[in-house]
């Protein structure tokens, strides 16, 4: 059931558990996420950067497929197909016309006040559409998609003056998270977490959800988190599973290059990393 993330993360925020976004590449990532979600009851995000969108078609080709295969799995647990880093007003307009029910304005590249700016504009033609918004600031770590930063702490100044003047329904607040491999430890400010999410009283996200061990997760739920992004340990489950077939030489067996034997493995993967994370986020039975 399409949704928005209004009332999924409005209510993670005040159960004090969290919904996975789980970034999407193509039709087996889709069904995989849908059928775990739907298994364990839980509300679900599929994530969409402007490259896996631009990769899977484009925005409608996207909506397309998400629709069909919520109708022909029948699915019941809400899901929102949420544009994730949009990176201008006319990217997330794009995504909101093809019928995507949440979008993240991501303007942590620009100054404070243009940051704000572009996000209001992007709340009020979300409002014409019934999207959810989430904003961003500070900066995530890493690399994801080509877009490329490094950690920038989001200030109290910045979350409360976005939260006020913007009026988003989630804030991605940067504290210490990457897209991809941390380096060591993740370094995540939990103080400021719950700081953040007392004075903005929007649920926070978190970005580069992959490679954090599952006590921080749920310390950083306590803390505010009520929305967390995982791509990459999905993409790496996936790409073992092909590794395992071909070095196996299981495509060398009886109709072995058939596309769905060899992607069999991978697709049990990836449904076991969500499961797992549906689990630490305590989100099963929430929808
Ligand atoms: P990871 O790839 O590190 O899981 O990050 C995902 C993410 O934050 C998507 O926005």
């Amino acid at each position: 059931m399409l949704a928005n993330a209004k009332k999924m993360l409005k209510d993670a925020k005040n159960g004090k558990y969290a919904i996975g976004q789980f970034n999407i590449n193509n039709l087996e990532w889709t069904k995989a996420i849908l059928e775990v979600a739907e298994e364990n009851k839980s509300p679900v995000i599929l994530g969409v950067s402007e490259g896996a969108a631009k990769y899977m078609g484009g925005y409608d080709a996207v909506v397309g497929m998400v629709t069909g295969l919520d109708k022909a799995l029948k699915i019941t647990v809400p899901v929102a197909i949420h544009l994730d880093h949009g990176s201008s007003f006319e990217s997330t307009k794009a995504a909101m016309d093809a019928g995507f029910t949440s979008i993240m304005f991501d303007g942590s590249e620009l100054s404070i006040d243009e940051n704000i700016k572009i996000t209001k504009q992007v709340v009020e033609y979300a409002k014409t559409k019934n999207v959810s918004v989430e904003a961003e600031v500070g900066t995530v770590g890493g690399e994801e998609d080509g877009v490329v930063g490094g950690v920038r702490y989001a200030s109290l100044d910045e979350c409360t003056r976005i939260a006020k003047e913007a009026q988003p329904d989630s804030l991605a607040a940067s504290l210490g998270s990457v897209h991809g491999h941390y380096s060591g430890e993740p370094k995540l400010g939990f103080k400021e977490m719950e700081e953040y999410s007392r004075a903005t009283d929007l649920p926070l996200v978190l970005h580069g959800g992959s490679g954090i061990p599952s006590d921080m997760l749920k310390k950083a739920i306590h803390a505010g988190e009520a929305k967390i992004n995982v791509n990459t340990e999905i993409q790496e489950a996936f790409t073992k599973g092909v590794r395992e077939y071909i070095d196996n030489n299981k495509d060398k067996e009886e109709k072995g290059y058939d596309p769905r034997k060899v992607l069999k493995g991978p697709i049990a993967n990836m449904k076991a990393v969500v499961k797992a994370k549906i689990d630490i986020f305590e989100s099963a039975n929430k929808a």
